[in-house]
């Protein structure tokens, strides 16, 4: 274990340039890699997770070059049937996002992989991506293990990590997604690209949609109405040679968090990523009374972006309900902080999807906050799990 010794600021000033959005980058390797053409990807964040994608991808046949400071990624596509067997089992480290729509683009093809994960992700649940997949045609085998130790005969059996998956011949489908998850409807979105005919997806509430965007880039046969997403198969992706990934508002989201608790602070946040469906964080704190500005939001290339200006101000409690968290989900556990600082008493309800996250976000947050002086309750029902916290 690393210590870090961590002094108290009396304020931040300044402005910042992020590395580009994590889910952005992951999509724009697996994309590209089933395209036709040259793809060059700028601004891409040189996490492990992302350079798993990078990884996998070459793992499977993919040439992919990197420059020196591994923020630009040229990935030379083969076409949607272009890749090859791997000479072993794959393996993705712990990202969910390579993993589970990897599993999307496997199902297409006519030979078996195995991916292999790290840790925290083998402890994560499978089912809801390998459940379609094998709707659509795919041959999956994973590993099973109790979801609870409470075992009837009845009793589903969840799935994990090490995957086992051979596709091929795949059928469209209806599906209904049971789970808000934009990594599942993904999944499903890819392997359509494989299927004969038109499938359609089905979420319950509206996800980060950047599969949909960049595969409307690519001149996918994509449309969506509502909740509803429809993607007609076996039609040849086409690059559209570079790909500019706008920041993580993941990460700006520390900085907002930090920028509004401490006084006497401005930070400045360039080129941040704005899709409507990450933006739960701002919205929140907006409504707690953040002083939070977005300048020029506007649409270049396939995703929107703009600059974020955070002065620090007072903020109050607030409620979030269940059909808010897809937009925040990776937001949530700053927001608790958030939460901690505010005047009153703030509830997050519908959160047990954070549960199942790479760690167990609230379990760590709330006894981590706790252990720094926080009033943080967890209630949990039957079907649902709320967060309370009595801020000041
Ligand atoms: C992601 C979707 C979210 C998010 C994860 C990245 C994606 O997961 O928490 O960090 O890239 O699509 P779920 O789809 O499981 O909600």
């Amino acid at each position: 274990m690393r210590f870090f010794s961590i002094k108290q600021a009396s304020c931040v000033k300044g402005e910042i340039l992020l590395l580009g959005d994590k889910s952005i980058a992951c999509r724009s390797i697996i994309i590209s890699a089933i395209s036709c053409g040259k793809t060059t990807v700028e601004n891409f964040p040189p996490s492990r997770d992302c350079l798993g994608t990078v990884k996998t991808f070459k793992k499977l046949g993919i040439k992919i070059t990197q420059n020196q400071d591994l923020k630009t990624i040229t990935v030379f596509g083969n076409g949607l049937y272009g890749l090859e067997k791997a000479k072993g089992p794959i393996s993705v480290g712990d990202s969910g996002t390579t993993l589970r729509l990897t599993l999307g683009v496997l199902a297409g093809q006519d030979f078996p992989v195995t991916l292999i994960a790290g840790k925290s992700l083998s402890q994560r649940p499978m089912r809801r991506v390998t459940v379609p997949l094998r709707m659509m045609g795919a041959e999956i085998c994973a590993r099973h293990k109790p979801k609870t130790k409470n075992l009837t005969p009845n009793t589903k059996l969840e799935e994990y990590p090490p995957i086992t998956i051979k596709g091929g011949r795949l059928n469209p489908i209806i599906y209904r997604i049971p789970v808000a998850s934009a990594q599942v409807k993904s999944a499903i979105l890819l392997a359509g690209l494989y299927a004969k005919g038109k499938t359609r997806v089905i979420e319950p509430v509206k996800t980060r949609d950047h599969t949909e965007r960049m595969l409307r880039l690519f001149k996918a046969d994509i449309k969506v109405k509502q909740n509803t997403i429809v993607i007609k198969g076996r039609k040849e992706l086409v690059s559209p040679g570079r790909i500019f990934i706008p920041g993580d508002i993941s990460s700006a989201s520390f900085f907002m968090v930090l920028g509004t608790i401490l006084p006497d602070s401005r930070i400045l946040i360039k080129k941040v990523n704005l899709n409507p469906y990450r933006m739960g964080i701002i919205n929140v704190l907006k409504k707690m009374g953040a002083d939070i500005q977005v300048l020029g939001n506007s649409t270049v290339g396939f995703e929107p972006s703009g600059d974020i200006v955070i002065k620090s101000s007072k903020l109050k409690n607030t409620i979030i309900k269940k059909g808010e968290i897809p937009s925040l989900i990776d937001e949530l556990p700053i927001l608790m902080v958030a939460a901690c600082f505010a005047k009153g008493k703030s509830i997050f309800e519908g959160v047990s999807e954070l549960r199942v996250k790479e760690t167990d976000r609230i379990r760590s947050m709330s006894e981590n906050l706790k252990k720094m002086g926080a009033d943080i309750r967890i209630i949990k029902t039957l079907k649902s799990e709320k967060i309370i916290i009595q801020g000041g």
